[in-house]
């Protein structure tokens, strides 16, 4: 799909349809709008005049052969009250839009940016809108939807000196969104599409490609290590797992200098193992790798957006099955890092490859850590899926993240991490036991699990459980992977 900038005036740009946002106000045919109104006669005066069009948070009105306009149609799109309107009204209204022509087997279309909008932020915006909205999640069907493509985009409302600010955020938002569609493209794949070994070959062919160092460590390394909880989970399975460590270094980077790890959980399947899942909706749990491709996804972009950090990508990999040789309630186990571990519940598998993770990226230098992991079950009860989950042991450094999403519009909730929480986790007969002893705060425990390997190393949680996949479509998604907390967590790195 081509995005591109069109300068001429919009009243005679030709494209399968002209579109546009209308605010919800007293008179919603005013500014840009209202040039518009006047190539074509006063028809929007009519319309809106009528109640038809009000500007209401994505209501749609679809003109066909506008008189005076030159494109084929004319499509309003409501984007609420101009006061509320942010860069994430404006993805969304962008998005749905083109979702809304796209089923109509519109190919281009020309989308006017409002007066004082032509801005770069507002061109990184539409472009992330654009591409995400175009992911379709039709890989495995072979009658796709009749060819249906949008064939090219034109942004147009900028002037000729605004243009090239716009081009500059529409270069920044393309990379993003096409690494948060890569990720997506991972998490849609189903788990006999994507092994751990699967996962390890796509993500060595994305860094190689994008000029990224990667190692692939395999069983025998991972074993070598004494990585051994991460190895107590993909025991039971005949898949061998996988950790995939890739490192971007910055151009002038100084020794000594801050180094972000970026960990993510990748459990291709999560069947529960012993502590089995029920059959209900178990298919969902292919996308219990999220955290993983969200993070292979977050350095893709980084490769091309090239901050000033150093960034090592490390995601454990594994299926948990119950097979002949899975690890059973009440096995203890030893953590890469030395710490014993009462494993009372297999189900709890994530934290495991966690923990291992986490030790080796402080072995390979990171200072601060960020993990994303579709961890438990509970951040639904807790936050359903409209927020990500947050957990932090460093205030400083989870405000910077807090930030991050505020800025990016990826909504975020952070959770306590008292000390208390930590007494639910302490073991009988380990160090530590992998799930809390039946108090509630599932999340929390979670997290303080995974904190224990953190140590004193800055470092933040977030848990995707909720967020990750869209039960859905949205009218600016498709149904199914989001690649949520992507843009968050690019941000972060490039504000260091
Ligand atoms: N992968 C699940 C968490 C999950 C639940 C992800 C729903 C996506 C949607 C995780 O491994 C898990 O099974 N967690 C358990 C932990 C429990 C045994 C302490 C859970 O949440 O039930
Ligand atoms: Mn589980
Ligand atoms: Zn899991």
């Amino acid at each position: 799909m081509q995005i591109t900038f069109d300068t001429k005036p919009f009243a005679t740009l030709e494209a399968d349809a002209l579109v546009s946002y209308l605010f919800e106000e007293s008179d919603p045919i005013q500014g840009r709008i209202s040039e518009i109104d006047t190539a074509a006669g006063g028809l929007l005066t009519k319309i809106a005049g009528s109640g038809e069009a009000t500007g209401k948070t994505l209501e749609f009105t679809l003109i066909h052969a506008p008189a005076g306009l030159k494109a084929a149609r004319l499509l309003l799109v409501g984007a609420g009250k101009r006061d509320q309107f942010s860069s994430a009204t404006l993805r969304k209204v962008a998005g749905a839009a083109l979702r809304y022509l796209k089923s109509r087997s519109i190919r281009n279309f020309a989308f006017l940016v409002r007066e004082g909008a032509a801005s770069a932020e507002t061109a990184q915006a539409l472009a992330e809108a654009f591409i995400t909205a175009d992911f379709e999640t039709d890989k495995y069907k072979t009658e796709k939807k009749n060819g249906k493509e949008i064939d090219s985009v034109r942004i147009a409302g900028y002037s000729d000196s605004e243009k090239s600010s716009g081009e500059k955020g529409l270069t920044i938002g393309r990379i993003i969104a096409e690494s948060q569609n890569f990720t997506r493209d991972l998490v849609n794949e189903p788990s006999n599409k994507l092994t751990p070994q699967i996962l390890a070959e796509r993500a060595e062919a994305m860094a190689k490609e994008a000029g990224l160092a990667v190692e692939i460590l395999d069983e025998r390394k991972i074993a070598d290590l004494k990585m051994g909880a991460l190895l107590s989970v993909a025991q039971g399975s005949v898949e061998p797992p996988r950790v995939i460590v890739i490192t971007y270094t910055p151009a002038n980077g100084k020794p000594g200098a801050p180094v972000i790890g970026l960990v993510g959980k990748a459990v291709t399947f999560d069947t529960g193992g012993i502590s089995i899942k029920p059959a209900d909706g178990m298919e969902k749990m292919k996308y219990d790798m999220a955290g993983g491709a969200t993070m292979l996804g977050a350095i893709r972009a980084l490769a091309a957006l090239k901050p000033n950090v150093k960034v090592v990508c490390v995601v454990p990999s594994t299926e948990n099955m119950p097979g002949g040789k899975a690890q059973k309630p009440g096995d203890i186990q030893t953590a890469m890092s030395g710490k014993t571990i009462e494993v009372l519940n297999t189900d709890a598998e994530g934290r495991l490859i966690l923990a291992d993770a986490i030790h080796y990226a402080k072995q390979l230098g990171v200072t601060h850590i960020v993990d994303a992991a579709t961890l438990t079950g509970a951040i639904v009860v807790a936050l359903a899926n409209i927020n990500v989950g947050v957990f932090g042991s460093d205030q400083a450094w989870t405000d910077k993240l807090l930030a991050s999403a505020k800025a990016t519009g990826e909504k975020m909730w952070q959770l306590p991490m008292d000390d208390e929480y930590r007494e639910f986790i302490k073991g009988s007969f380990a160090d530590i036991q992998n799930i809390g002893s039946g108090k509630g705060g599932g999340s929390i425990t979670g997290a303080w699990f995974i904190r224990e390997f953190a140590g004193d190393t800055p470092w933040i949680h977030v848990d995707i459980a909720g967020t990750a996949w869209n039960d859905d479509a949205k009218p600016w998604l498709a149904k199914g992977p989001t690649g949520v907390a992507l843009r968050t967590l690019v941000h972060l790195v490039q504000s260091f």
